[in-house]
């Protein structure tokens, strides 16, 4: 039986900006060792924006950072996986190496966009450090790209914007500089971990919609990062759905929406608001997501899975092509000898 994971078939690897192979991640802390990413992977094309979603502590951030190489380490190791970039492998890569991919090449927004600015320092000059560093740009030249680049995030009075320091900027102005700083050495991938979830919703609502136009307007794939099938489906082009430090589906967006495979997704999507339902009456997953280590072996979404079968307690599910480019980790699209699982029971 099928139960390690083969990597993702590529259509057309060379569209791929970033591919991520059986990535694990472990971190240890005192005497133990807890895997928080389990055999993750996933690829992002050239100008697509990938959807990364699931719960609060299914794995998002520290896969994102681990893109960054933000995860320090001990306490983090990788114990198996690439993550490719132009042909190289970015866990490979040493500090200095990565000092000039970050921010360059890659770059990312934070969910709250004050802890990520310097409170002491003007707007230009935050705007203007990647620009030093990366572009070699002159005093003068970088205050011209800085302007253009607050204009750009559709912020009024740039000039006058341009001195201020970030308290005096709203939460949701902050959040447009953060994003003119990502974008300014104008990077192939922007990563942009639930760029909105601290924001309320009239102000996530434009941060969303200025995004969806920049992307048009610059040529960046983004991997974006939300508990929040909903925002998906107006942002991206195709979703990877993790739960528990593993990705459990992926396939385009359209695809995902109409044809969800994953019992985990399906209770998803079931838990979207319809226009007209308030979010109070919303069905929502019962149960929680496992802490990392609860499950050493078997699927890990078992304890909440109305569809689970003897097998789920004993064999790990892989990840598995089972339509064209729709990607699903569950017992129920595995066949043994021919038939499905379910049927040896
Ligand atoms: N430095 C760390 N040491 C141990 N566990 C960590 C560390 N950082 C994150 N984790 C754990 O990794 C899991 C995934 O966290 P995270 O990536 O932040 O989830 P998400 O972004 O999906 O909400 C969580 O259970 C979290 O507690
Ligand atoms: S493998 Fe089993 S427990 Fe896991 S999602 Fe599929 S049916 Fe449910
Ligand atoms: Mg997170």
């Amino acid at each position: 039986m099928e139960t390690k994971t083969k990597f993702m078939k590529d259509i057309a690897p060379q569209k791929n900006v970033l591919e991520i192979k059986n990535l694990s991640l472990e971190f240890k802390n005192e005497d133990r060792i807890v895997r928080v990413v389990n055999d993750v992977s996933l690829y992002i094309r050239k100008g697509e924006t990938l959807g990364l979603v699931g719960e609060s502590g299914c794995g998002k951030s520290v896969t994102s950072m681990s893109i960054m190489r933000l995860i320090d380490s001990p306490p983090g190791n990788y114990p198996a996986g690439e993550i490719i970039y132009r042909g190289e492998d970015l866990l490979k890569k040493t500090e200095n190496q990565m000092a000039k991919i970050r921010g360059n090449d890659i770059s990312m927004i934070f969910q709250e966009p004050m802890t990520s600015l310097n409170p002491v320092i003007t707007i230009g000059a935050q705007i203007e450090e990647s620009l030093f560093i990366h572009r070699k740009l002159t005093k003068q030249e970088a205050k011209i790209k800085a302007v253009d680049m607050l204009e750009k995030v559709r912020i009024p009075r740039a000039e006058e914007i341009y001195k201020a320091y970030p308290h005096e900027l709203s939460g949701g102005m902050r959040q447009r500089v953060m994003i003119a700083i990502a974008l300014a050495c104008s990077p192939n991938i922007l990563i942009a971990d639930e760029p909105t979830t601290a924001l309320d919703v009239t102000i996530q609502a434009q941060i969303l919609e200025l995004m969806g136009k920049l992307k048009d307007e610059i040529d960046t794939s983004i991997l974006f990062i939300t508990h929040d099938l909903g925002v998906v489906a107006e942002m991206c082009d195709r979703v990877a759905v993790m739960y528990s430090g593993e990705i459990v589906e992926q396939a385009d967006v359209y695809e995902l929406y109409k044809n969800p495979k994953h019992p985990y997704t399906r209770g998803l999507l079931k838990s979207i608001p319809k226009i007209g339902q308030t979010r109070g009456i919303l069905p929502s997953i019962p149960g929680q997501v496992p802490l990392p280590g609860t499950f050493t072996h078997g699927c890990k979404f078992r304890d909440r899975c109305e569809e689970v079968m003897e097998i789920c307690h004993r064999e790990d599910p892989g990840f598995l092509e089972i339509e064209q480019e729709h990607y699903c980790r569950c017992f129920l699209y595995t066949t043994i000898d021919g038939k499905e699982v379910s049927s040896h029971e």
